[in-house]
């Protein structure tokens, strides 16, 4: 590794001077320009990426979004509670956010609550269903391929006493319908499982997961779903999807950080986790977002409106992303071949370190991750590999490469030319290093 290391440090240090000309010398690279006094941003402010190939961490906001979210920022400022001109004005957006969410998820205004994102969403639900259904039993059923806001927040009521089942998953990373249904027991109040996985892009059979706990339950035991990944390129219908609680960020597709949603079926009993105003029908207390609310709302009903051109396009510019990375030796997809995200490709490349991977490709103007972008300079290896299977010196070479729905033909192009001699090269590198810890016969 000390080989790779040593090429991927000279190249950052050896003085693109184009770039160092461009810099402003009283801001240091890569820092936020908070302050008028920064004066404007350089053209270039990430450094060489070119390629984004990263949308399961996030997306750029989209124009339309900014641009309704902008009067609420500036003119349109009221806080929805006042009843005057400026209250009454942020009420109306607020409340055509409501309605426009919920035309997309087949919903009523009032079942949508918005959020800070997908992890206060799938906290709220989880830990607000844990809570409202406490008399009724403790056992929570999950799987192990959850996302952190899932597990951890479980995790957490565990330590009050709640008992919480995680379901093993398959060589993909699907959980069994059968297995799922015989979790449930009298004591059952909750299920948690997503819709998509994050780090391998695998589908949850959904519908059959759900039908299974209907039949052996006695009563409703309610079911989450965490759609964060899922709702830019799966249809969210609530009517069909016997669940009772959804997640969505908007920042998934293309609507701004720090927004979110919790579809709750009318009639759910949750518990609210904060506490304070009435906002949100006693849900979720505190001044709304607006600006948030409406931006999400506007890219989730453009996200809806043109997902089905958007899947088609990315599932082809994926496959021809996974051929050309697949065909480079030791290189292996992961996660399901078919029951996929459309612009999801996870691989494994072996005897390869990931994260230095995605250095060398970032050198190259290619934005990939490692796996999850939230565990990220983690040492832990990740535990959705590791609960389908792979052990933890495969699960090293994990690597993500995520289509958005701006990723362009011209762009997967110049990756498929790009990226695979990268991998093999880096592959080559810890191979020869392997036979040869000390470095005194590879000549790289
Ligand atoms: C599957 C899944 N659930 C939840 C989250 C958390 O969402 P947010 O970043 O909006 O808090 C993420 C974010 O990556 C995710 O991928």
């Amino acid at each position: 590794m000390s080989v790779v290391v040593k090429y991927l440090v000279c190249k950052a240090d050896d003085g693109d001077e184009e770039a160092e000309a461009d810099r402003d010398p009283g801001v240091a690279p890569g820092r936020p320009r908070l302050s008028p006094a920064d004066g404007p941003a350089p053209a270039r402010t990430i450094g060489r990426v070119t390629i984004y190939l990263d949308h399961a961490a996030t997306t750029p906001l989209r124009p339309e979004a900014l641009e309704a979210m902008l009067p609420l920022l500036t003119e349109d400022f009221g806080n929805p509670s006042s009843p005057h001109a400026y209250g009454r004005r942020a009420r109306m957006a607020l409340d055509e956010a409501h309605e426009v969410v919920a035309a997309c998820l087949s919903a009523q205004p009032r079942e949508i609550v918005f959020t800070s994102g997908g992890t206060e969403a799938s906290n709220l639900a989880i830990k607000g269903a844990a809570w409202a259904g406490r008399a009724e039993g403790h056992r929570i059923v999950t799987s192990a391929v959850e996302h952190d806001a899932t597990l951890h927040a479980v995790g957490h009521l565990a330590k009050f006493g709640f008992e919480v089942v995680e379901l093993p998953v398959d060589r993909y990373g699907r959980v069994d319908p059968d297995e799922l249904a015989a979790a449930i027991d009298e004591r059952t109040i909750l299920v948690t499982i997503q819709m998509a996985n994050n780090e391998v892009g695998t589908v949850q059979p959904l519908a059959e997961l759900i039908a299974g706990v209907r039949r052996v339950a006695g009563r409703r035991v309610l079911f989450h779903v965490d759609a964060v990944q899922a709702a830019p390129y799966l249809a969210i219908d609530t009517q069909a999807l016997d669940a009772d609680l959804i997640s969505l960020g908007a920042h998934k597709f293309e609507g701004p950080k720090g927004s979110g949603v919790l579809w709750i079926r009318h009639g759910t009993a949750l518990m609210a986790q904060t506490h304070g105003g009435g906002q949100e029908r006693y849900r979720r207390a505190g001044t709304e977002n607006v600006a948030g609310a409406v931006g999400l709302a506007t890219a989730l009903r453009l996200t809806c409106e043109e997902r089905a051109d958007t899947v088609k396009r990315l599932r082809r510019l994926r496959d021809r992303l996974r051929d050309a990375v697949s065909a480079v030796p030791g290189v292996e997809p992961t996660g399901h071949p078919r029951q996929r995200l459309p612009g999801h490709l996870s691989v494994i490349v072996r005897d390869a370190d990931g994260p230095g991977i995605v250095v060398a490709l970032d050198l190259e103007g290619i934005a990939a991750s490692a796996g999850a972008a939230c565990t990220t300079g983690s040492p832990e290896a990740s535990h959705v590999l590791a609960a389908m299977g792979y052990p933890d010196e495969e699960a090293r070479g994990a690597l993500r490469f995520s289509l958005g729905r701006t990723t362009t033909e011209e762009e997967i192009t110049r990756a498929v030319e790009v990226i695979p001699p990268i991998l093999g090269r880096l592959r080559v590198g810890s191979v020869a290093l392997a036979a040869d810890p000390l470095g005194q016969e590879v000549g790289v």
